[in-house]
This record gives structure tokens, sequence and C-alpha cells, in this order.
């Protein structure tokens, strides 16, 4: 049988990238030091900041908000429906139910309700691709959720095989643009709060082990709008790469920020600097109306 490398019991689940093995106990406290270590190498958390974690009811986001908490952090939840049907209903209920089993506040937004429109129609009638008119939607009312209930932090449950697909597909087309913003920080400034990826150091398989060995129910379904997705693709091409030689997609994305990321951002700062408020809503933006509030026109006519 396989030993936990740190007590030396019997392990529960191995890790080849890590070239170990861990029981149960010793699992946890492995996944609490990967944030740990994340939080502080890229300061991402001070001491007595205020965090709002973005939670999907997916195994990635409640896994963030459980190690917060338990670390002894401030932490409050943030859950936008975004009416996608069942699987709406059942991302809610689950972000619903950890935030009433562990006595925590879940600050939740509806799109129906609170701007008039759904993914599934509001982004027909805008003639947008549903995840474009979704990942907008979020951005700006993560924020907005943010800067109103006075947190210091935005923190997204985006884990090492996200990031290193996300960042695959941005060097497979060069967008240059695009790599100088990947960063696990993006700094709090001209009206934006602090954006962070404390599950950058664990993997989408480690966070689901994470999740059943907390007891934590999650929605296992993908979104249904997501179908064909490009990262889908570039998230198995890097699975296969891993498997051939594990540590492969943590080379890849901290190879990228500590030897590569440097050299792009400087084009992204230069694009943050000419920012006003939005006409209607307020929120920082380069033109006369924001993004968001456009899609709420275009969305809801
Ligand atoms: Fe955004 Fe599916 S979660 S389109
Ligand atoms: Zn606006």
């Amino acid at each position: 049988m396989t030993k936990c490398r740190r007590c030396k019991g019997p392990a529960v689940i191995d890790i080849r990238r890590h070239n170990a093995a861990f029981c149960t106990d010793c699992f946890l406290h492995h996944c609490r030091e990967q944030v740990r270590k994340s939080i502080h190498d890229f300061r991402m958390i001070a001491e007595g900041e205020r965090v709002l974690v973005a939670v999907s009811g997916g195994k990635d986001s409640l896994a963030l908000w459980d190690i917060l908490l338990d670390m002894g952090y401030d932490a409050d939840g943030v859950y936008l429906g975004l009416g996608i049907g069942d699987y709406s209903n059942e991302s809610h209920r689950m972000s619903r139910a950890y935030a009433d089993k562990r006595g925590a506040k879940l600050v939740e937004i509806e799109l129906r309700d609170d701007f008039g429109f759904d993914i599934p129609t509001g982004s027909k009638a805008a003639r947008r691709v549903p995840c474009s008119a979704c990942g907008l939607s979020k951005r700006h009312l993560f924020n907005k959720a943010a800067i109103d209930g006075g947190y210091d932090v935005v923190a997204t449950g985006h884990n090492l095989d996200d990031e290193a697909a996300v960042l695959f597909g941005n060097v497979l087309r060069w967008a240059t643009d695009y790599l100088g913003r990947q960063l696990p920080v993006l700094p709090g400034e001209h009206g934006f709060p602090r954006k962070v990826k404390p599950l950058v150091r664990l993997g989408e398989r480690e966070m689901a082990a994470y999740c059943v060995l907390r007891g934590i129910d999650y929605i296992v379904e993908e979104c249904p709008m997501a179908e064909g997705n490009k990262h889908l693709g570039y998230k198995e091409a890097l699975n296969a790469i891993e498997e051939q030689s594990p540590g492969s997609k943590a080379a890849f994305y901290f190879g990228f920020l500590d030897r590569a990321s440097a050299m792009f951002t400087p084009q992204a700062v230069a694009e943050r600097v000419d920012l006003k408020p939005c006409s209607s809503c307020g929120a920082p933006t380069t033109g006369d109306v924001c993004a968001f509030c456009n899609l709420v026109v275009k969305a809801t006519r």
C-alpha cells in the first residue's frame, strides 16, 4: 500500500506532479499549504482585509471558500444567477447550501430579477456568444459587489489546469494583450478591486478530491453553454502532455510567470490609463458607456 508522505499512514490520493501520496488529513493540510504559499508569494491578501469569493457551486469555488474560512480569513461569497435552466438552479442550490452549512454570508445577484435578462436569451438578443456575455457580466458584477460591499479583494477559483489552459490558448495565438493580464494577482486600481486566484498551485483533480474528502456537495456538470469551448480542448491536450511527463503544466504556467509575463505587462498597463466613469453606472470604462451597460440595453430591448 502507498504511504502518506507526511505521516506514513495509508494514503488515499497520489499527486504525480509532486511525486507524493497523502492520507486524508495530510492531503487537506497540503491543499491549505498550497493556498497559503500562493497568498504569501503573490501577496494576494493582507491581514485584516475583507475577501469576496466568487462562488459558482462548483468544486473549485466552494473549496476555495472553505479553505479561506478555515484559514481564518474574513471571506463572504457572491453568487451570480445566470438563468441557464437547471444548471443555474443547481449551482445556486449548492452555493446556498454550503453558505448555510458554514453560517457564512452569501451575496446573491440574479441577472433576470436585477437586470431583466438571462444569459441564453440576452446573449442572443445582443448577438454575443453566451460565454462572452457571461464573462462580461461576471467581471462587472463581481467588481461592483466588491466595491459596494467594501471588500478589498475578489477571489476566484481558477486552478492550475484552468490557468495553464488559458495560457496555452493565448500562447497559441500570441494574444499579447491577454498574456499581459494573465497574472494570479491583478492590483486594485482605477476603481477596480484587487483580483486574486489562490488556487493556482492546485489542480482540478486535487480540488475534486478536496471536496469529496471534506464532504462538500458541488455541481459536477459543466455549464451547458460552454460546450465546444476551446479551453476544454486545450485542457485535454495539456492532460496528454502531463500524463507523459508529470509536472509539465506547473512548469509551463509558473515558468511563464517567472520568466515571461513581465515582457507583456507594459502593454496591459498602458490600456488602463484612460479610464473614466461609465455615464450610466459609474464603473470605470474606456468608452462613454461601459460594456455591461451596453449589454443590458441590447439584451433587454
Ligand atoms: Fe458562463 Fe456558462 S458559466 S456561459
Ligand atoms: Zn456601466
